[in-house]
This record gives C-alpha cells, structure tokens and sequence, in this order.
C-alpha cells in the first residue's frame, strides 16, 4: 500500500493512476458530470493524492492548491465502493494534510462537501464554520449550491502520517 501526491506531469504511471482516479470519482459522485471530473484531475493546477494497492487505484482526493493564499480546495473524494469504512479515507486525509503543508505551505483546506459526506468531513477536522478571512477565498472558489461549505484547519507542527 502507498500513498502518492502527483498531478498531469507526462510520466506514463502517473497518468495511468490519474485515469484510475477519475474512474473511481465517475462511479463514486455521480452527480457530477464526468467532463468536469477528468477535466480537473488533469488540469495542471490540480493535484491528487491517491492510495495505491497493487498498482490499482483504492481512492483518492484532487485539490487545488492556491499557494499565495494558503489555502487549498478539495474538488473531489472518494474511495472505490468495496474499500470503503476501512480507513483508508481517513488515511488518504492525513496524507493530504502532510503534503498540503510540508510542500504547498497551505494552512487551511476548504471544501463543498455532499450532504452525505458531512459526517465524514466532520471526522477529519472539518467545520462548517469558515474561519479564513473572507478576502484570502473570496473570487478563489466558486459559489456551488450542491454542498455545504466547510473548511479545517492544517496544524503547523502535528505529525499527520508515520
Ligand atoms: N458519513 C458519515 N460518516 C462517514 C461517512 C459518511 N458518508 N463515510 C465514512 N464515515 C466515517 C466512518 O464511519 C469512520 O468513522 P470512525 O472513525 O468513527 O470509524 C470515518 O468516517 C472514517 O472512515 P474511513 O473508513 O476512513 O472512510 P472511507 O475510507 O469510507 O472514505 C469517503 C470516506 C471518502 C466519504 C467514502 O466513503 C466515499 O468515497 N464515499 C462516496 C463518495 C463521497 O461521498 N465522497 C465525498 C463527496 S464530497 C467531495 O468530494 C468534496
């Protein structure tokens, strides 16, 4: 099992896995169009952290970071149906964090989160309570009426993965 940040970078594996993701995003959010999916898990903005397990993509999370305002907003999430509620989405989240900070020196994460995801989101840190000023996010992220907004905040120094 492995955990790897990368985006649209040419490398043949890297995008073989970006496939896989996209994939597991088309089954797993089928309210979102699949252009728009495999639009942003390819745009070279966007990056995504995936969990990998015998070359075979579980799940994973792309995010755009936005390194001049520290923050970075989550596009999409998901683990493939039959891995599910067996930790790896929480891992998958820590993962992020770790990079997010260590790497893009991100300090929050914002995120529409589906109303059935919420719950999920509320166990990884995330509030619906925004407290990023509105001036470093503002005109960053679209309006999108299908979710609830909901931000966490990245601790500077805690240890996120092993
Ligand atoms: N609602 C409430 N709690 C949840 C949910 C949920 N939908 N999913 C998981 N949890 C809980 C688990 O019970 C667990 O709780 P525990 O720590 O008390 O045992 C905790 O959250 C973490 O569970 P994991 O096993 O780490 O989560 P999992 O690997 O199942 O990944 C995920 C969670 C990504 C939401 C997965 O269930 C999934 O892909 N769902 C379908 C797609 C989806 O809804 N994605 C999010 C859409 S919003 C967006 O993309 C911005």
């Amino acid at each position: 099992l492995k955990f790897v940040c990368l985006g649209n970078d040419c490398v043949d594996q890297h995008m073989i896995w970006l496939i896989g993701l996209k994939n597991v995003f088309a089954r797993q959010l089928p309210n979102m169009p699949k252009e728009y999916i495999v639009r942003l898990v390819m745009d070279r903005s966007h990056k995504s952290v995936m969990v990998i397990r015998r070359n075979q993509v579980v799940g994973g999370i792309t995010y755009r970071p936005y390194v001049s305002q520290k923050f970075g907003e989550i596009a999409f999430c998901a683990i493939t149906a039959d891995e599910q509620v067996k930790g790896y989405g929480t891992r998958l989240m820590n993962h992020l964090k770790q990079y997010a900070r260590d790497i893009d020196g991100l300090t929050h994460f914002l995120t529409y989160a589906d109303n059935n995801a919420v719950g999920y989101f509320i166990k990884q840190g995330f509030t619906k309570e925004i407290s990023l000023e509105k001036d470093r996010w503002q005109g960053y992220i679209k309006d999108y009426d299908g979710g609830i907004l909901m931000e966490c905040k990245i601790d500077p120094k805690l240890p996120y993965t092993d």
